[in-house]
């Protein structure tokens, strides 16, 4: 496998880099303590085409390869990891799916707006009963005519209350279990539709996570994605390219760590020199960029699959289950090199600890990872 970059991936990455120095670093604290989402930027990231990088551009999107969209998300997140699960979701679990699995006339009608962002994607699969045994909806999608009617309660939707359209999944044929489970594209202003309760977070505080009720919420039947009962394989192949793009975010999260780091250690005195000479901060160091260095490989590796059209679901999984715990290690170890300063709000290395801790959460929990690792190798 090469693993070199073309000239298109450096200047996308240089693009994405200045993009967050000069756009999303200047207001992220801030935007952490009040919990506030960034509508400008991801307006401003729409235009760049981070909200839909891997769509053709006839539909909109910037006509990109997975291998941009990871260097992109790493840059994003590395500054300000809310504002890449925003443009990872709406890459990976939207844009992805209506893309590969949407009708021509879903595409005209979400996707091109979806993916130049001018609308922003949410992806309705957790429940407050069913979260990594994602399988048990119990939303239920009823045929009525030429319409479906939808009730029930989803948990933890990123994008949530910001997003114009949500793909939802819900039951259709209950007695079929996991092959009764459908896919619906509902618009938010859909009357039965309401957004309920938003979380308060430990991490990632200023993306939007809400819960969504559907209360007989009416929907067009030509809103239904694939066949009745493909709901479940929508949902698990969408988010196996998804868990490429939380590994970049968990990334971007341990690279801005080390990097953190390296530039204190090598200012902060003690012991009448910079701690960055003492043996045990370089060993950390090393540690550190060692990790990084082999899950930034693990996630070329499974973008590059993807691109390639091969399989690459496991390695998808290897990638995030490796990163994420990377990154919660980075940042615990960035605040360890920082001491007492890295403890309080003034330095963003507590943040970093905050935002990377839901990375070995959503999309698969890492003992989710482990179960599609292990049934890939053992089946
Ligand atoms: N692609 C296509 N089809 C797939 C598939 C895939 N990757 N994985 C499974 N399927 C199919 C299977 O082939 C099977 O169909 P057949 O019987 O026809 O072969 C069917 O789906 C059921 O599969 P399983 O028996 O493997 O299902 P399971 O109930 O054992 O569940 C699981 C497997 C891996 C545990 C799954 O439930 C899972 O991934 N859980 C985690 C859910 C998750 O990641 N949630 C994230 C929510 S979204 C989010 O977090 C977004 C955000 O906010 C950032």
């Amino acid at each position: 496998m090469n693993f070199e970059l073309t000239e298109t991936h450096h200047m996308i990455r240089d693009t994405a880099r200045s993009f967050a120095r000069e756009r999303i670093a200047p207001d992220s604290i801030e935007r952490d303590e009040t919990e506030t989402f960034p509508h400008a930027i991801v307006k401003e990231m729409g235009e760049l085409g981070f909200m839909g990088m891997m769509v053709p551009e006839e539909w909109g999107g910037a006509g990109l390869d997975t291998v941009s969209y990871v260097l992109a998300m790493e840059e994003i997140s590395k500054v300000d990891a809310s504002c890449g699960v925003i443009m990872s979701v709406n890459n990976s679990l939207v844009c992805y799916g209506l893309n590969k699995y949407g009708t021509e006339d879903q595409k005209q009608r979400y996707l091109r707006d979806l993916a130049s962002g001018k609308k922003l994607g949410a992806f309705a699969l957790s429940e407050p009963e069913a979260g990594s045994d994602a399988s048990k909806q119990r939303t239920t999608a009823d045929r009525d005519g030429e319409c479906y009617v939808l009730n029930g309660t989803k948990n933890w939707i990123t994008n949530g209350s910001t997003a114009d359209l949500i793909v939802v999944m819900a039951m259709t044929d209950k007695s079929k279990g996991v092959k009764g489970i459908s896919t619906f594209i509902v618009e938010k202003e859909t009357p039965g539709f309401t957004v309920g309760k938003k979380e308060r977070k430990l991490g990632i505080r200023s993306s939007d996570t809400v819960s969504l009720q559907f209360q007989d919420c009416r929907i067009p039947a030509a809103n239904r994605i694939m066949q009745e009962g493909e709901g479940f394989k929508f949902a698990m192949s969408t988010l196996e390219g998804g868990r490429i793009g939380i590994a970049a975010q968990a990334l971007g999260i341990a690279q801005a760590s080390l990097e953190a780091s390296i530039e204190y250690s090598k200012q902060r005195k003690a012991f009448e020199r910079p701690i960055a000479e003492l043996q045990a901060i370089q060993f950390k160091i090393a540690d550190m960029a060692t990790n990084i260095e082999a899950a930034r490989m693990l996630i070329l590796k499974s973008a590059m699959l993807k691109d390639q059209d091969q399989p690459y679901g496991h390695i998808a999984a290897m990638a995030k289950l490796l990163t994420s715990k990377v990154a919660v290690d980075a940042a615990l170890e960035a605040i360890q090199i920082h001491g007492g300063y890295g403890y309080v709000r003034e330095y963003l290395v507590e943040r970093y600890l905050r935002d990377a801790k839901i990375t070995e959460i959503y999309e698969g929990t890492s003992e989710i990872q482990r179960i599609v690792i292990s049934r890939a190798l053992l089946k």
